[in-house]
């Protein structure tokens, strides 16, 4: 469906597009008019139907058959004597909307590799223009050139007040400040290491509930321990420590989580089309509902914690906000988006990673050795794992780019960016309002990039020290450029520690094989949740 391109013979047919609607329609009057005349009435009304459905498909199709599909129509109209772009057709309408789904990434590459468009290829999102680039170099123009620097707001994300928080304001003075508030106060070179305690508890306290779990029930469900860790990391750090929430408020904010990235991964007709009554499965209804809900539960957090007034010298988040001088302080309402927007980022992109890596690890028992001798030589075992311990465990690290590079929790880079205005990228020019999207995942399973790419082979980032955070596109998961992950050194932070302390304490073994298909929601995560069995190293372990 989508092999056609601006150099495929169907495409340099001698009859221009522009005519096609004439061609077509010339023989249709002809045979209407003849059909009128010479039988009964009858018979005249279907024949014309169907001549005039018959026009009107070849209208259609004069519409809808350009590279990128109908979303490009003007696009090729306006910029005829200029290079273009390759892409697909897609559907009439729908454009590519229905190749997406969870392994759009997977068949966004395969499409770019069949029209020979890996650099830039364009599609059509219902009305929308797109162009997605699988290649470093576009990619790089993209992320960190100045006009990729917004982002398309769907309509969920809007209601769940993600348009106030840094992910999707648009960028201007009030994203710089946000961003400069976070940057300073959540995620500061200080500030992560003030919270290492946090981490170190925070694990202690999953390795027993992983421990229970093996006695229990002979096996250890992965995702739901590494969520729950992750959840509660990310509650403290904003909340804080000493101000500990009830076992019930947790549940609560746990739940509107889940609930809010079930919201952002459904499909929305709306965002597509500029129609408002497409809302076909209640996405607006349900997030207007959760929209309330986080205001009163986390607007109640914020009361309470000005009401006590116990905010200043305090090292949370929340507490941070509310102790900003005055010509920096944000309005009540966007405190409550920022700090919702931290607790539902942070919390499953660092779990999804951890789940992955160990379901690697299981299948590559050599490699799990490898980096447990690796921690036992640097480690001894009457203490926890450090940050500073990190720097000496490269093998460790290697892991954690390698898995980040064969399933990097965004391989759509998560969160697409919009064009602010026209701007070239190859050399062709990208309208303003087009969105873009880079697609990390193909760039980094390219055979042209990578020696072997689907080897799972941590030693190659031994071989070659490759930066993944954010200035070698070869292998970016955090994005880049002005608009790149604020969470990053956080992230791995938390992710790094966690799996130290984890392959220290246990020997992590299959129970069932180990099936790694995908499922792109929000973020690509394994589709069937990871089982395994540990095996306990010291009896000491909590
Ligand atoms: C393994 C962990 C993580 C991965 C793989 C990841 C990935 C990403 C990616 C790909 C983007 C889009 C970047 C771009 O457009 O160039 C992004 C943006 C963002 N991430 Fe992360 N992230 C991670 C952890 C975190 C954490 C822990 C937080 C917060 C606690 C966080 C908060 C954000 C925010 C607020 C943005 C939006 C930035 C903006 O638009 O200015 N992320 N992340």
């Amino acid at each position: 469906m989508y092999s056609f391109s601006l150099n495929s013979p169907k495409y340099k047919s001698n009859v221009p597009q522009h005519n096609l609607l004439s061609v077509m329609m010339i023989p249709t009057l002809v045979c209407l008019v003849t059909t009128i005349f010479k039988s009964n009435f009858c018979w005249s009304l279907i024949t014309s139907f169907l001549f005039t459905l018959l026009a009107f498909l070849a209208f259609s199709l004069n519409y809808w058959l350009v590279p990128g599909g109908f979303a490009w129509r003007k696009y090729h109209n306006r910029y005829k004597h200029h290079a273009k772009l390759r892409g697909p057709m897609g559907w009439p309408i729908l454009g590519t909307l229905p190749e997406m789904g969870s392994l759009a990434h997977r068949k966004l590459a395969d499409m770019a590799t069949s029209l020979n468009a890996k650099r830039l290829m364009a599609l059509s999102f219902g009305t929308n223009p797109v162009v997605i680039s699988s290649h470093p170099e576009t990619a790089r123009e993209i992320l960190c050139g100045s006009g990729f620097v917004d982002r398309p707001v769907k309509e969920s994300a809007r209601m769940l007040m993600f348009e106030r928080a840094i992910g999707f304001a648009p960028y201007g003075t009030y994203w710089r400040h946000l961003r400069r508030v976070a940057t300073t106060h959540m995620f500061s070179p200080r500030r992560i290491s003030d919270m290492e305690n946090l981490r170190q508890r925070v694990i202690d306290e999953m390795m027993t509930r992983t421990w229970k779990e093996m006695k229990n029930k002979g096996m250890v469900e992965v995702r739901n321990i590494l969520h729950e860790g992750s959840l509660s990391n990310m509650l403290e750090s904003v909340f804080g420590v000493d101000n500990s929430l009830s076992s019930k408020t947790k549940d609560v904010l746990g739940d509107m989580v889940m609930e809010g990235y079930d919201l952002i991964a459904k499909f929305n007709w709306e965002d597509y089309f500029p129609f408002r009554f497409l809302d076909f499965h209640g996405v607006k209804r349900r997030c207007h509902k959760l929209a309330t809900k986080v205001n009163n539960v986390v607007g109640q957090l914020v009361e309470e914690r000005k009401k006590h007034g116990n905010y200043i010298g305090q090292h949370d988040f929340l507490g941070t906000l509310l102790s900003l001088p005055e010509e920096e302080m944000i309005g009540e309402s966007d405190v409550v988006a920022i700090l919702w927007e931290m607790i539902f980022r942070g919390t499953d992109t660092v779990s999804i990673l951890l789940e992955w890596i160990i379901a690697m690890l299981v299948l590559h028992q050599d490699v799990q050795t490898k980096a447990r001798e690796e921690i036992d030589m640097c480690i001894n075992t009457n203490r926890h794992v450090r940050d500073s311990d990190i720097l000496n465990l490269p093998y460790l690290q290697a892991i954690v780019k390698e898995v980040l590079r064969l399933h990097p929790p965004g391989p759509l880079l998560s969160w697409a960016r919009l064009a602010t205005h026209d701007v070239h990228v190859d050399k062709v020019v990208v309208r303003a309002g087009t969105t873009a999207m880079v697609n990390m995942w193909a760039i980094s399973h390219d055979e042209s990039i990578w020696e072997d790419p689907w080897a799972f082979k941590p030693e190659r980032f031994i071989k070659e020290d490759v930066s993944i955070m954010g200035s070698d596109m070869r292998l970016a998961p955090f994005g880049a450029g002005r608009r790149v992950c604020p969470g990053k050194t956080l992230g791995l932070a938390t992710v790094h520690l966690w799996l130290a302390e984890l392959l220290r304490h246990f020997i992590w073994a299959p129970v069932q094989p180990v099936d790694l298909s995908e499922c792109l929601n929000l973020s690509l995560q394994m589709k069937n949740p990871l089982r395994c069995q540990v095996i306990r190293r010291y009896n000491t372990t909590p």
